[in-house]
C-alpha cells in the first residue's frame, strides 16, 4: 500500500476535442493510455495539494475500470477529497453542479457523450475546471502537450474501493466520498421550477414519456418525474444505466430516439414526449406528433423565462451557437437584452456566463442550458418545458404556433454526412471555401448572397479569437447555409449542412421544414458539389 511512480512512453494521439479525449474503448484499455492521459491532466492543472476533485461517468463500458484508476492516481497526486457518484455514475450536468458546490478544483467526467459505448463502442473522458465548464482550450492544448512529454505517473498502490457504498473511506491519505448521484442535481432542479405546479399538471392527467436511453438520465429521470413529480409509473422509459446503452446509439433525435419517436407519432400518442444523451446534457422535446427543433426549444424557452421561478427576475442575456437558428435573436431584440453568438461547443458559453453576461444559452445539436451549472442539462430542459406547460395550459404545439405568430418562424435543418472518408470530407470544404470568394451579391435561385466567411469569434471576456469555426452563406433575406466539419466524431470525419430560412407569414407555419427549405437544400448540394465528392446521394442523418 505505497505511491508508484511508474515510467511510462507518451502516446501521439491524446489531443483532447471540444469535448474531452474520445477514442474506442479498446485505445484506452492499451496498457498506460489511460493513465497517461489522467496524469497530463494532473500536471496541467496543477491543484494544489488538498484540492477536491469531482469524478463519475455516465456507465458505459470500461466506466468503474477508470474510476478506480483514477482514484489511485488522484491519491498518488495529492488530492485531499474525491467526491464520486455511486456506482461511478454522475451526469454531465449533474457533475458541473457538485464542482460548484462542493467547491472543488475540477472534475473528472468519463463519457463519450452520445456516442456509442459497449466493449466495441466509444470511451471519453474531459476534464472540467473549478467553475464547473468544460476545460478552456490553453488547459486542452497544455494536457496534450504534457501527453507528448510524459515519462512516468503516480498510482497508488493496494486499497479497496467499493463503488456502491455510500459515505466516506480512504485510500493512503486521500477520502473517496461516495455520494447519491441524484440527490444534489434534484435539490438544484427543485429550487429552479414549480414542482407543485408540475405535480398538479400531471395530477390531471396530463401524459408524459421520458426515454432515457439506456444512459445515464435513468435513475435521475425516475426519481423527479416519478417520485417528486407523480407522473404515473412506466413513464420512464429504458431508465436502466447500461454499458453498451441496450445496444442503442443514446443520442435524442428523430433518428436514434426511435422507441420515444414511435410512441409520439402513435395513436394515443402522449401529451409530451422528452430524451436525453449518454452523460445526460443533451435533451429532444416532443409534443403529440409534434417535434420541437432545439433552436425553436431555446426561443420559446427565452420568451417565457419569466413564467418560472429560477428566472422570474429576466434574463441577463442570451448566446447561441453560430450554426444555431437565429430564433433566438429575435426573442433577445423582443425583450431588449444583450445576444451573443459563439462557435460551436459549450465552452464559450461559459465565460459569458461567469461574467454574467448571459443567463440561457443553446445549440442546435439538441443543447440547451442556462447559467445554474456551466454544462448544457437534458433534465433542466425538460423540466423547463413542463414548468412553461403547467402555467400555460397549452399543448407543445400550440406554444410553438403562439411563439411563431408572435416571432416568425426560423425553418431549420442539419444534414449530417458521417463517417466520410477524411479526404472527402476535405475536398467539400475546399470546394466550399474557393466557391465563397465569388458569391457575395449573386442570385441563386430566389436567395441573393449577401456575404460569405469563415466564421471567427473574439471573446468579449478573455479577449482570445477563434477561427475556422465554419463556413457561412448568408442570404439577404436572412437565409443561411452553414458548412462546418465534425470536432466529436471518432470515425472518418463527419460534414454538417446547416440550414434556415426565416418565414415572417402565419399561413405558411404549418409547412414542413424540408419542405420549406428544399430549395437552399438544392443550392448547398450545388455549391458543395458533395453528391460527387463523397459519393452519398443522401445524408446518413437528417435533424
Ligand atoms: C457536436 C455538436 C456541438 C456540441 C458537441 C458536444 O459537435 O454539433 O454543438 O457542442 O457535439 O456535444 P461537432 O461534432 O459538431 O463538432
Ligand atoms: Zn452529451
Amino acid at each position: 500500500m505505497s505511491i508508484r511512480i511508474v515510467e511510462t512512453q507518451p502516446f501521439q494521439d491524446q489531443r483532447p476535442g471540444t469535448s474531452g479525449l474520445r477514442k474506442k474503448v479498446a485505445v484506452f484499455m492499451k496498457e498506460n493510455y489511460l493513465e497517461n492521459f489522467v496524469q497530463s491532466i494532473f500536471d496541467s492543472v496543477a491543484a494544489p495539494a488538498g484540492s477536491v476533485l469531482v469524478l463519475g461517468g455516465d456507465g458505459r463500458y470500461y466506466n468503474l475500470e477508470a474510476i478506480r484508476v483514477i482514484l489511485a492516481m488522484a491519491s498518488g497526486n495529492g488530492f485531499s477529497r474525491v467526491i464520486v457518484g455511486r456506482g461511478g455514475i454522475l451526469s454531465t450536468p449533474a457533475a458541473s453542479n457538485l464542482i460548484r458546490k462542493r467547491g472543488a478544483s475540477g472534475g473528472i467526467i468519463l463519457s463519450a457523450s452520445h456516442n456509442p459505448g459497449g466493449e466495441h463502442g466509444d470511451f471519453g473522458i474531459k476534464y472540467n475546471s473549478g467553475n464547473g465548464g468544460p476545460a478552456p482550450e490553453k488547459l486542452t492544448e497544455a494536457i496534450f502537450e504534457k501527453s507528448l512529454a510524459i515519462s512516468e505517473y503516480r498510482i497508488f498502490e493496494g486499497f479497496d474501493f467499493d463503488p456502491e457504498k455510500l459515505g466516506e473511506s480512504r485510500i493512503g491519505k486521500m477520502t473517496v466520498e461516495v455520494i447519491d448521484p441524484v440527490s444534489d442535481y434534484a435539490e438544484l432542479m427543485a429550487s429552479l421550477f414549480d414542482f407543485d405546479s408540475i405535480r398538479s399538471l400531471l395530477n390531471d392527467g396530463f401524459d408524459i414519456r421520458f426515454d432515457a436511453m439506456h444512459a445515464v438520465t435513468g435513475p435521475y429521470a425516475k426519481e423527479m418525474f416519478e417520485k417528486r413529480l407523480g407522473a404515473k409509473p412506466g413513464s420512464v422509459l429504458n431508465f436502466v444505466p447500461l454499458p453498451d446503452f441496450g445496444g442503442g446509439h443514446p443520442d435524442p433525435n428523430l433518428t436514434y430516439a426511435r422507441d420515444l419517436v414511435k410512441i409520439m407519432y402513435g395513436e394515443d400518442a402522449p401529451d409530451f414526449g422528452a430524451a436525453s444523451d449518454g452523460d445526460g446534457d443533451r435533451n429532444m422535446i416532443l409534443g403529440r406528433h409534434f417535434f420541437v427543433t432545439p433552436s425553436d426549444s431555446l426561443a420559446v424557452l427565452a420568451a417565457n423565462a419569466k413564467l418560472v421561478p429560477g428566472y422570474r427576475e429576466g434574463l441577463l442575456g442570451v448566446a447561441r451557437s453560430m450554426p444555431t437558428s437565429g430564433a433566438v435573436d429575435r426573442v433577445a431584440k423582443a425583450l431588449n437584452i444583450p445576444f451573443f453568438e459563439t462557435p460551436t461547443g459549450w465552452k464559450f458559453f461559459g465565460n459569458l456566463m461567469d461574467a454574467g453576461r448571459v443567463t440561457l444559452c443553446g445549440e442546435e445539436s439538441f443543447g440547451t442550458g442556462s447559467n445554474h451549472v456551466r454544462e448544457k442539462d437534458g433534465l433542466w430542459a425538460v423540466l423547463f418545458w413542463l414548468n412553461l406547460i403547467a402555467v400555460k395550459r397549452m399543448s407543445v404545439e400550440e406554444i410553438l404556433y403562439e411563439h411563431w405568430g408572435q416571432f416568425g418562424r426560423n425553418f431549420y435543418s442539419r444534414h449530417d454526412y458521417e463517417d466520410l472518408p477524411l479526404e472527402a470530407a476535405k475536398e467539400v470544404m475546399e470546394t466550399v471555401r474557393n466557391r465563397m470568394t465569388d458569391l457575395p451579391g449573386k442570385c441563386l435561385g430566389k436567395y441573393r448572397v449577401r456575404l460569405c466567411d469563415d466564421f471567427s469569434y473574439h471573446d468579449p471576456i478573455d479577449g482570445s479569437t477563434s477561427r475556422g469555426q465554419g463556413f457561412r452563406i448568408l442570404f439577404e433575406d436572412g437565409s443561411r447555409i452553414i458548412f462546418r466539419l465534425s470536432g466529436t466524431g471518432t470515425q472518418g470525419a463527419t460534414l454538417r449542412i446547416y440550414l434556415e430560412s426565416f418565414e415572417p407569414d402565419p399561413s405558411r407555419h404549418g409547412l414542413d421544414a424540408q419542405e420549406a427549405l428544399r430549395e437552399l437544400i438544392s443550392i448547398a448540394g450545388e455549391i458543395s458539389d458533395i453528391e460527387r465528392k463523397t459519393g452519398r446521394e443522401k445524408p446518413t442523418v437528417i435533424t
